[in-house]
């Protein structure tokens, strides 16, 4: 078989799949889940979200991957057989369903980066307006959705080094001194404070089942896990790492990429009067407004901030592509590049739907109501792939290990690169979490939150 590839050590595995987690799931999504649901208090059980579930999980993929060097369906049907590897084409299917919609958002995010540049954005008066008739203008998204996918295409099919890896060491440091600077900004601004008390003094009687489980699926959604992107980027790394240190390490750089995005929009928002709980507008509309009362800086941070929501969008577009890509190039033997070109089309096509359905076609718009709410299709798609799809995921992943590959032979792989792995805390505390703690609390979740969201029954 030719080489695969592989990352190059630590640092660039650690790069590219921090690169993969931290997206618009930090800087887009994380702050209107917050604001939505209670602030503080969301962040709270966010932060206990990741480290008994998150963290686990993450090793739990990575170890499977790197186990096996193999994509997401060949690695579980190397260690469980065939029915085993369904879970693998499970993640498969996420993944492209996934990429389908994000791409329609990373689109969002790369016409408003345009419009900062070229002034069309501060010209506006009406910001709530502008977004509205934005997303539903396909004319011009099509074109935008478009370019982000054959950026994404043109990084994945250089392979893993000299693509994924050098992309990401040059586009995580950029994205995080940009946040630095913009926060030092938002903090001068008059009223800042209450922004940072709202996102920093839990107020526990906000704490409802839905703060969990948006916590939850915000948890695996921002980690990139249950649909195998970790065993894919796992299976790239060589058997000298740390898998351990390594997770803790995306898994610290995830938490605290969102952490900041929450630092900067909050002050924001609340020197400005507004409400945090905007929803998904949240980022799209607040912020131009803002950056338009800043004067004649206004249009450079806000081209600051779409650059760097676009930059962080892309090192996750290029992980969701390389899921699919990777288990072409290794099951069927086609070569790189046109497995690119042909899965970016496929993903770019399926995402239609999704693009047409934020006004542009009624029928994708008002495509199904559920939860009491119309739903488009874009909305359904992450529903059933991301809210619900990925905790699935992780479930059956942590069944898997506890049921088919072992407890035991899970220790064996972590304990290689690892040396005082075996018998530590580390090791118990990851046995506990991944094989008794998440498989109850994740079948639970994914239970109560089917019934809740298709069915209409409320068990809490
Ligand atoms: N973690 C990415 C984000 O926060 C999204 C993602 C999910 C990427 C799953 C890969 C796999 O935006």
């Amino acid at each position: 078989m030719a080489s695969r590839g592989n990352f190059s050590g630590r640092i660039g595995f650690i790069a590219a799949a921090a690169g993969s987690a931290v997206g618009l799931g930090n800087i887009w999504r994380f702050p209107y889940e917050t604001g939505e649901n209670g602030g503080a208090a969301f962040l709270l059980i966010y932060l206990i979200c990741m480290v008994l579930i998150g963290f686990p999980v993450m090793v739990g993929e990575i170890s499977i991957g790197r186990n096996t060097q193999l994509n997401a369906f060949g690695a579980y049907k190397k260690i469980g057989g065939a029915k085993w590897g369904l879970l693998g084409y499970w993640g498969i299917l996420s993944a492209v369903m996934f990429l389908s919609v994000y791409n329609v958002i990373a689109g969002w995010a790369f016409a408003y980066f345009v419009q900062m540049v070229n002034g069309t954005l501060s010209a506006t008066k009406n910001f709530g307006e502008h977004f509205t008739s934005q997303i539903a203008d396909v004319s011009d998204l099509f074109f935008y959705s478009l370019g982000f996918m054959v950026i994404t295409a043109v990084i994945v099919s250089r392979g893993i080094k000299k693509g994924i890896e050098s992309a990401s060491r040059i586009l995580m440091p950029a994205l995080f001194i940009m946040l630095l600077g913009l926060i030092g900004y938002s903090f001068t601004l008059d009223n800042a404070m209450e922004g940072v008390k709202y996102y920093l003094i839990p107020d526990l009687s906000e704490i409802t089942f839905a703060t969990v489980y948006n916590a939850l699926g915000q948890a695996f959604f921002s980690l990139s896990l249950g649909m195998a992107a970790l065993v894919t980027y796992g299976s790239y790394i060589s058997k000298k790492e740390n898998i351990v240190t390594s997770a803790a390490l995306v898994t610290v750089t995830d938490t605290t990429v969102a952490f900041l995005a929450g630092l900067l929009i909050f002050p924001l928002v609340f020197s400005q009067g507004l409400s945090p709980s905007e929803g998904p507008g949240l980022v799209f509309v607040v912020l131009p407004g803002i950056f338009a009362g800043l004067g004649t800086l206004g249009p450079i941070i806000g081209a600051a901030f779409f650059l760097l929501l676009c930059f962080a969008a892309l090192t996750s577009t290029i992980s969701l592509l390389e899921i699919p890509v990777t288990f072409l190039v290794d099951e069927k033997g086609y070569s790189r590049t046109k497995v690119v070109i042909f899965t970016a089309l496929l993903v770019f096509l399926i995402g239609i739907p999704s693009m047409l359905s934020q006004g542009a076609v009624d029928y994708f718009s008002n495509f199904a109501h559920y939860e009491g709410i119309t739903k488009t299709v874009l909305d359904v798609v992450f529903d059933i792939f991301s809210d619900v799809g990925l905790p699935l995921g992780g479930f059956l992943m942590t069944i898997f290990i506890a049921t088919k590959w072992k407890t035991a032979n899970f220790n064996k792989e972590l304990a290689i690169g690892n040396e005082g792995y075996m018998g530590s805390f580390m090791q118990k505390y990851l046995n506990f979490a991944l094989t008794i703690f998440a498989p109850i609390f994740l079948g639970l979740m994914f239970i109560i939150t089917v019934l809740k969201k298709f069915f209409g029954v409320n068990l809490f």
